[in-house]
């Protein structure tokens, strides 16, 4: 899909379609009124007629409008003048895009721009905009038989201004640039975890890594169990230990920053296939578990979209990626691992997983002095039933950080929210035979797992994002949804405006 900005009058536009936004009780946006009037109240009649109230997300196409260059205009409803906000701004365009596509109409202007929305600028709509078109454009089908009549992807989408300023314009444009880097970020996180666990492998996806780097010259370096024995990395070792397809750390790194300063370091959870281990799942859903490398997959995204923008930032991803499979080599309840820290682990629930390999990752990431640390991963159930599939759990060691992230998270609608990291909760984590258990019961499932990641990132400044509920969705329309990768583009954005330098 190509994305333009453009400056142009609606009745002239010869695109397929011209898109334009009504709003409920008859209000006309600007470039509605421009068609209606063109026209000969083509626009007026049809609400007159009472077919199309403008509720928020209801769509018409209408044919041949006299007077107008394009072949189609669809109306866009966006309920109530003056109290449309990013939500529903949201809505409505992913609704637009859906008609377009069902009319499997590919060249698109979009004259939107020109609608009020609450708290939120034009370039922000600009965004919201690249991002609903992408989101309606995303399909995973390379498993499927061509289909007789298959979906017809977009092809040019213009976002039209009315205002040519110049600085106005270069606004809307590089929001354009950046939210279809974002776009494009989320749809290869999209991919990579809809792969289902026999193609996603850890060898595999260290390869779809390396391909990226190298096709944008980032530095590559993946390490296998050799290396992982040398760096005593026993933690990520036991999990793989059950497994035929050995593990992989994935470390990729871009220095695009200035030379002394210190490195933004985004470490995801690769777990290409978790059925628990001994401690097995049960079998319901557990096809869902080849998600549990999302965490990873947006840490390679993010680090994507940052080279493809050529963010003055120095910017560093870990992925360590394995399975979690019962075997006769597979770590058992009991079992005492020693992690590359020092510290030893008493495993009584090999199904928590996950944090013992981002506990060996958040531990070799020490050698790059980082600014800041953030580990995305969809580390525990608990959080779902926390903050249900809305909202990602945010976690760590330092305010300002915390804070940082919810705001990009509620800026890029990617939206998380604190849980407490108090003290207290460590003490769910004593074992008797070791210096930590993996485990801490069942209340507060969520923040004992961070406090057990707390115990390898107390030498930077760390936060920890479960994104459990917010990663993928179940039902009929299964699939990745590439969150947090919104997010994290934004925190990364932000910080390169700031001249890479924290906010607090
Ligand atoms: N990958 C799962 C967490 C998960 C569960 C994500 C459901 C999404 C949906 C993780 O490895 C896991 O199994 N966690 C356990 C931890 C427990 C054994 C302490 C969990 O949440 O049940
Ligand atoms: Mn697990
Ligand atoms: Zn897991």
């Amino acid at each position: 899909m190509e994305i333009a900005v453009q400056c142009q009058n609606p009745t002239a536009d010869n695109n397929d379609c011209v898109v334009v936004g009504v709003y409920e009780g008859g209000v006309l946006s600007p470039a509605a009124t421009l068609i209606d009037m063109a026209s000969g109240g083509v626009l007026q009649a049809l609400l007159r007629t009472g077919d199309f109230s403008a509720a928020c997300g209801e769509t018409q196409i209408l044919y041949q409008v006299p007077k107008i260059a394009a072949a189609r205009v669809l109306v866009l409803g966006l309920g109530t003048h003056g109290k449309v906000n990013d939500r529903q701004f949201r809505k409505a365009a992913l609704a637009a895009a859906s008609a377009l596509q069902s009319a499997r109409i590919s060249r698109v202007s979009l004259h939107l721009l020109d609608t009020p929305v609450v708290r939120r600028p034009a370039p922000a709509l600009a965004k919201i905009l690249v991002q609903a078109i992408a989101e309606v454009d995303y399909h995973f089908d390379r498993h499927k038989k061509p289909a007789d009549s298959p979906q017809r992807a977009f092809d040019t989408m213009q976002l039209i201004v009315t205002d040519d300023n110049t600085t106005y314009f270069t606004e809307i444009q590089r929001a354009a640039t950046e939210a279809h880097a974002t776009a494009r970020a989320v749809a290869w996180a999209k991919d990579l975890a809809n792969e289902p666990g026999n193609v996603c492998t850890p060898a595999w996806l260290a390869e779809q890594a390396e391909a990226m780097a190298q096709r944008l010259g980032i530095k590559s370096t993946i390490l296998g169990p050799d290396a992982m024995e040398a760096l005593e990395m026993h933690l990520l070792l036991g999990v793989a230990n059950g497994s035929r397809q050995p593990p992989r750390l994935i470390i990729l790194e871009y220095w695009g920053g200035a030379e002394d300063q210190a490195p933004i370091v985004l470490v995801g959870k690769g777990l290409t296939f978790d059925a628990g281990g001994i401690s097995l799942k049960p079998a319901d859903k557990m096809d869902e578990m080849k998600y549990d490398m999302c965490g990873g997959a947006s840490a390679l995204a993010a680090i994507q979209a940052t080279a493809e923008l050529k963010l003055p930032l120095n910017v560093i991803t870990v992925v360590p990626a394995s399975e979690n499979l019962p075997d006769g080599q597979a770590t058992k309840p009991g079992d005492i691992h020693k992690s590359m820290k020092g510290l030893s682990v008493e495993i009584i629930n090999t199904d928590a997983e996950g944090r013992l390999i981002l506990a060996d990752a958040l531990t070799y990431v020490e050698r790059f002095k980082p600014d800041v640390v953030i580990d995305m991963a969809t580390l525990t159930g608990a959080c779902v039933i926390a903050l249900g599939h809305q909202t990602a759990a945010v976690l760590g060691n330092h305010e300002g950080l915390i804070h940082e992230l919810i705001a990009a998270g509620k800026e890029s609608m990617d939206r998380a929210w604190e849980l407490p990291l108090f003290d207290e909760y460590q003490e769910q984590l004593k074992s008797p035979f070791a210096d930590l258990s993996n485990v801490g019961g069942r209340p507060a499932g969520t923040i004992t797992a961070a406090c057990f990641l707390s115990r390898f990132t107390e030498n930077y400044h760390w936060a920890h994002l479960d994104i459990a509920g917010v990663a993928w969705k179940s039902g009929e329309n299964k699939g990745a949804t590439g969150r947090p990768v919104p997010l994290l583009v934004e925190y990364l954005l932000r910080r390169a405006r700031a001249g890479g330098l924290r906010g607090s």
